[in-house]
């Protein structure tokens, strides 16, 4: 297996270090061999070589069979102009590696089920849903301008999508939804945005070459409250862009913590870019404060999805429930009486476990 690696900013580098114990671990227990390079993404690449993206990065993870991603960005960059900006980064690999459905998963491990903000009633003993997140069209990617106008100036940004680009990810979702509780639903805005109604119109369509499963289609404000009110209605949320950006977060929190969740960009060979959820939280990097497990659980969706090892994600996602049973946590999962940990002890006891 060919592995490109990217630290990228902030907290980026000790999660991935946590993220590599756990893979050589996996190496061993599973017998199989890695190779990986490390290349640079965001502000790390901007410091070094003056481009968030430098030609060499997308070549090496262009020649891999997989690539795993910390996290990008950081106060020092932020006044740098969007394109000079370590998002822009993270958006031109997504686009150049073509991965164009984002999985992200928000699974409430049930030993966590205090440290979501919501009432145990709600949770039903655990939470388990899945949002297939279009992450190379839309507002990311469409046309966009600043201009200046008398008095002023006007700035804009378009939402658009082709009817190919929502058939490739509907497919996919529907897939997912099979191999799940066979439910999937749609979010979007299709009581005002154009864009949407095609959604609908596609999604419709394909729905039929799956009557399995049962499709449900909801408004994003709506679905934003209904995943506080009663998220276990969901199984499969499939939706565009910039909603499933925001709904993620939204359903992060549902689980405990953002730092749990991981996520794997694919787009139909085996080929992913995995990568946790969260950001690169600048105010706790190099303090060995960071949570590890969305990375870690990115490792284990990497496996799964991209060399096929149903049983590694099993049991990589078991060592984690058995380290958060025995009471460890990191900071921001913590509760009275939890034995606090760091990164790095967080990754060891995980790899013990597995
Ligand atoms: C995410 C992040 C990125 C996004 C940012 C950092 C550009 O929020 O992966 O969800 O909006 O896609
Ligand atoms: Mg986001």
């Amino acid at each position: 297996m060919k592995i490109a690696i990217i630290p990228g900013d902030g907290i980026g580098k000790e999660i991935i270090e946590q993220a590599k114990k756990v893979l050589k671990a996996a190496s061993v227990k599973y017998k199989f061999d890695f190779e990986y390079e490390e290349v640079l993404l965001g502000g790390a690449a901007v410091d070094a070589t003056g481009v968030p993206l430098p030609d060499k990065t997308v070549e090496v993870c262009k020649k891999s069979d997989a690539v795993l991603l910390g996290a990008v960005g950081g106060p020092k960059w932020d006044s740098l102009p969007s394109k000079l900006r370590p998002e822009a980064g993270l958006l031109g690999i997504r686009k150049a590696l073509g991965v164009f459905a984002n999985l992200r998963p928000a699974i409430l491990f049930p030993e966590l089920i205090s440290a979501s903000n919501l009432k145990p009633e709600v949770l039903g003993g655990g939470l388990d849903i899945m949002i297939v997140r279009e992450l190379i069209g839309g507002a990311y990617f469409g046309e966009k301008n600043r201009i200046d106008i008398e008095g002023g100036k006007k700035a804009w940004d378009t939402i658009s999508y082709t009817s190919f680009e929502i058939d490739r990810i509907t497919r996919k979702a529907f897939e997912i939804a099979r191999k799940r509780n066979n439910k999937l639903t749609l979010v979007d805005k299709a009581n005002v945005l154009e864009s949407s109604k095609l959604w609908r119109e596609v999604v419709g369509n394909i729905a039929k070459e799956y009557e399995d499963v049962e499709i449900n289609y909801m408004y994003v404000d709506n679905a934003s409250m209904q995943l506080i009110r009663d998220p276990k209605q969901f199984d499969v949320i499939l939706t565009e862009n910039m909603f499933g950006d925001i709904l993620s977060d939204e359903a992060s929190m549902l689980t405990g913590s953002l730092g749990m969740l991981p996520s794997a960009s694919v787009r139909g060979d085996s080929f992913g870019l995995y990568e946790p959820v969260h950001g690169s939280a600048p105010d706790i990097a190099g303090q060995n404060k960071a949570n590890p497990i969305g990375t870690i659980m990115s490792v284990a969706m990497m496996l799964k999805y991209s060399f096929n090892m149903e049983q590694a994600y099993v049991d990589i996602k078991n060592a984690i429930s058995k380290v958060l049973e025995e009471g460890y946590r990191t900071g921001d999962i913590a509760l009275e009486g939890s034995k606090l940990v760091g990164t790095e002890e967080m990754g060891d006891l995980i790899v013990n476990n597995l």
